[in-house]
């Protein structure tokens, strides 16, 4: 604990950091920055972002003793690109920083994901901070070093294992987060209380309406059972070849309903997590892992939550997403899914029978599942 900050160490060798979870972190960020003889900062942040905490975050690098530039880019996935990803690396060649200085990255998953990957390339590898300024990336995004940019062929295509030197989640920015991007992270939060045997999942699962009224205290507890959960699984399976696999609970049809919307903002990450989870519920039930009822408990978990338990806007057919499917970096050419036996049991699935897959993805989109149907040409 630095005051009341609470610490969440990722165990992973000379490779470890920090995460820190705590109200008022950005205005003392001083204290969250390790010791690296660090010279230089280059902040990248977005156009929401930016405006609300770039000045906090500057003054706090100054503090830490940096020279400081800042970088803004557009805000939203559609900047997820490889082509901003060379954009930075140009301003950072522009900016004559070096291999003993450091990238901050400021915002959501969108800009954490994107400076994480402009880091790593950066002269063979240059120091991240992630201070994540939404649910999503204060749970999820920031912590474990997954780096990436989208194709338009499919999400996160392109992509490092690249992990920061230290994670800062200030509560307080939640503040600021629009209601749509919140109930966003909040897939991810149902994803870990899906996923994880410890008893805060539960909790989580049986009280879903207290998130909307908990106090940044408890948000901040939230957050931190969230991130603990996550280093678990990073430190146990940094390079994603075990364990790790489980936090993609929800994205094999998730990813590919992104993709099938061209990143158009049709859907939040989380929201189309949430119908992927749903989906993989259906897939568990359909192969007789799970008792039937998972998909149903799943929707009530859900929907309060604010989020998707439908396709929403155009319904892509189960062709076009089972195209996207295949390319998942779980994939050998086959259909793979993370399922679960129940609440709390992921198990992954490969080779699994599109057939099959399909007709849950008819039971997913069916009148009464809340699907709008839209004619897809
Ligand atoms: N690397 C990983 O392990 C990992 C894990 C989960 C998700 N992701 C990626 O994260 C991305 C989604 O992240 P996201 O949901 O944070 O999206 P995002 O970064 O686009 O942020 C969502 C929106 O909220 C705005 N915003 C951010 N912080 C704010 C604040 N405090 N106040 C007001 N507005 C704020 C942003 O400008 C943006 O418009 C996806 O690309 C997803 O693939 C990566
Ligand atoms: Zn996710």
């Amino acid at each position: 604990m630095v005051n009341d900050a609470r610490e969440i160490r990722v165990g992973l060798g000379p490779r470890s950091y920090s995460v820190w979870v705590g109200e008022g972190l950005l205005a003392r960020l001083d204290e969250f920055i390790p010791a690296g003889g660090w010279r230089k900062a280059a902040v990248l942040t977005d156009s929401n972002v930016g405006p609300l905490y770039a000045e906090t975050v500057l003054g706090g690098l100054r503090a830490a003793g940096l020279e400081t530039e800042l970088l803004e880019l557009p805000a939203g996935e559609a900047s997820k690109t490889a082509e901003r990803a060379v954009e930075v690396i140009d301003s950072l060649i522009a900016l004559e920083l070096n291999r003993s200085d450091l990238v901050v990255a400021l915002g959501g998953g969108v800009v954490g994901d994107l400076a994480g990957f402009a880091s790593s390339v950066f002269k063979r590898g240059t120091a991240v901070v992630q201070l994540a300024t939404t649910l999503m990336a204060q749970v999820d995004s920031s912590i474990g070093g997954k780096t990436a940019v989208n194709m338009p062929a499919a999400k996160n295509q392109v992509g490092t294992f690249h992990q920061p030197v230290a994670v800062v989640s200030d509560i307080d920015c939640l503040a600021t987060l629009p209601a749509r991007e919140f109930s966003s992270g909040l897939a991810e939060v149902a994803k870990y209380s899906l996923i994880t045997q410890e008893a805060w999942g539960r909790a989580f699962r049986e009280n879903t309406g207290a998130v909307a009224t908990a106090t940044p205290a408890r948000l901040g507890e939230v957050v931190a059972d969230c991130a603990a959960e996550k280093a678990r699984l990073v430190s146990a399976d940094e390079l994603d070849t075990g364990v790790r696999h489980h936090l993609n609970y929800g994205h094999t049809l998730g990813h590919a309903l992104e993709a099938a919307s061209g990143y158009d903002g049709t859907y939040r990450h989380g929201e189309a997590v949430s119908v992927g989870m749903v989906f993989a519920a259906l897939v568990s039930e359909a192969v007789g892992l799970a008792a039937i009822g998972l998909a149903g408990r799943h929707r009530d978990l859900l929907i309060p939550l604010g989020l998707p338990a439908s396709p929403t806007g155009a319904v892509p057919s189960f062709d076009e997403l089972a195209a996207f499917m295949r390319l998942d970096k779980k994939s050998r050419g086959d259909l793979v899914m993370v399922l679960l036996e129940k609440e709390g049991r992921p198990v992954v699935r490969s080779g699994l029978d599109p057939t099959l897959l399909e007709a849950c993805y008819a039971r997913l989109t069916a009148p009464g599942s809340g699907a709008r149907r839209t004619e897809v040409k």
